[in-house]
């Protein structure tokens, strides 16, 4: 960090940002195996709370694997680098006002440690997107599992990369006993405190 001068005192502050989108920013952090509907629950969310006239992003783990962090695999040091970039933009987005979902496995509790440290503890809303690994493996929406079992996908989650359950978790969406709508509509009273300007 030497010759490098962070400087804040100038900018526009969150509070700015914040009364110019009539909102709080918040990182709603989305974990579960893949195929746990992270991502269809996170799009299901939004489109209530765009039309609600609410500013929100969805950072994606398969789509920022395409971009910011398309250089990175699944090992663990990979996947602790790519939660590092994930929770350091979702940061950035919080801070200036911005509703983040971060839509990403996010398998264990040191990466969950790592992005609520980085993001800060309260403004992040953990939340656990809950099916077992037969169900996401019925459902098999992208093909992984059966190549996972055909033994085609290093250190798949679940398989032969693990999942540790958050122990703590603010929400708990089942998805096996919710469909997409009742699971959206409990996430949006949830946090409907803390985005509330
Ligand atoms: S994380 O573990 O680093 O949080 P992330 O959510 O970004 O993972 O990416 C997971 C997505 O990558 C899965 O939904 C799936 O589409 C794809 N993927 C490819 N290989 C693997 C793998 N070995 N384990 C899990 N997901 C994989």
């Amino acid at each position: 960090m030497s010759n490098i001068h962070p400087e804040h005192h100038r900018f526009l502050k969150r509070h700015d940002k914040e009364s110019l989108l009539k909102q709080r920013g918040l990182a709603v952090w989305m974990c579960g195996l893949s195929g746990s509907g992270k991502s269809t629950i996170a799009n299901a969310t939004e489109r209530v709370l765009h039309q609600q006239g609410r500013f929100t992003i969805i950072l994606d783990g398969d789509n920022m694997r395409t971009g910011l962090n398309s250089n990175l695999g699944f090992s663990d040091d990979d996947r602790l680098e790519n939660i590092r970039r994930l929770a350091e933009t979702a940061k950035l987005l919080v801070e200036n006002g911005v509703i983040v979902f971060i839509s990403a496995i996010t398998p264990r509790g040191e990466l969950r440690d790592l992005a609520r440290g980085l993001v800060g503890e309260r403004n992040l809303f953990e939340v656990h997107v809950k099916a077992s690994y037969q169900a996401c493996e019925q459902r098999d929406v992208k093909g992984l599992y059966a190549k996972a079992a055909r033994g085609e996908i290093e250190h798949f989650t679940g398989k032969d990369g693990s999942f540790e359950p958050p122990q703590n978790p603010h929400l708990v969406l089942d998805t096996e006993k919710l469909t997409i709508e009742e699971a959206a509509i409990e996430l949006l009273e949830a946090i409907q405190d803390r985005i509330n300007h």
